[in-house]
């Protein structure tokens, strides 16, 4: 399978591909975000560039993302299942995809789009706190961690991102209806299946929603 996880900012997309990876019992999660502050954090020459654009909540120029997104997908083996999360984001980025994955001899197999009003977006994302040490995601709105700051998994450092502040958080929903959006009539009037999966449920729901669009039992 490869998967393209589409939706906007704090819908849950990387809690999803997570979770869904945990249950099918392998596969590469690839988050451009994730990738993104990892260079940002080991200072890279691509960190930096990225970094202005991320603070802003605008869009990393296709170029770069396309250099870094390539290097995963070449080096991953054919039979992995990848769950792209938070890429592609624009119509050039997806039409790079292609380009890729017909050089590895593989395609796009289903496109999943999570739904949810801006107003509970705004709510996750301001409730939303990261692990600085492994990753792991909670919200102290609904899944608070047991004790302040502190990641429940490793004991890590738990910080609310700097892009999660609240303009920056309305400066992405913006960007994600103006440059990412235009990818859901692409995907509906293209070769791949969209789905559609509702969002405002709880996380375990939301979960069987995803694995019936993607028709796992
Ligand atoms: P990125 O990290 O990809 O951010 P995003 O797409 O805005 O997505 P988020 O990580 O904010 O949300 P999510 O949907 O994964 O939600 P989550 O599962 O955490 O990108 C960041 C920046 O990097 C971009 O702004 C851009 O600058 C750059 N960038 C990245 N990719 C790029 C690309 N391809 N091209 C150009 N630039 C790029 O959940 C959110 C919260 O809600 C959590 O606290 C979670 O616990 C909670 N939650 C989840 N599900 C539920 C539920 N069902 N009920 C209650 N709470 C829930």
């Amino acid at each position: 399978m490869v998967v393209i996880l589409l939706g906007p900012p704090g819908v849950g997309k990387g809690t999803q591909a997570v979770r869904l990876i945990d249950s099918i019992g392998g596969g590469e999660h690839i988050s451009t975000g994730d990738l993104l502050r990892e260079a940002c954090r080991d200072g890279t020459d691509l960190g930096l560039e990225a970094q202005e654009f991320m603070h802003k909540g605008e869009l990393v120029p296709d170029s770069l993302i396309l250099n870094l997104i390539r290097d995963h997908l070449t080096t991953t083996a054919s039979e992995t299942s990848i769950i792209l999360d938070g890429f592609p984001r624009t119509i050039p980025q997806a039409e790079g995809l292609d380009s890729v994955l017909s050089d590895v001899a593989r395609e796009v197999s289903q496109v999943v789009l999570f739904e949810a009003p801006e107003d509970e977006l705004i709510k996750r994302l301001s409730g939303r706190r990261s692990c600085t040490d492994c990753g792991a995601v909670f919200n102290v709105h609904f899944e608070p961690p047991r004790i302040e700051d502190e990641c429940g998994r490793c004991g890590g450092l738990l910080v609310h991102r700097a892009d999660d502040q609240p303009d920056t958080v309305r400066n992405r929903l913006q960007v994600y209806e103006s440059q990412t959006a235009p990818l859901i009539e692409h995907y509906e009037s293209h070769s791949a299946p969209l789905k559609r999966v509702s969002a405002m449920q709880p996380i375990n729901d939301v979960q069987l929603a995803f694995r019936a669009a993607l028709e796992i039992g």
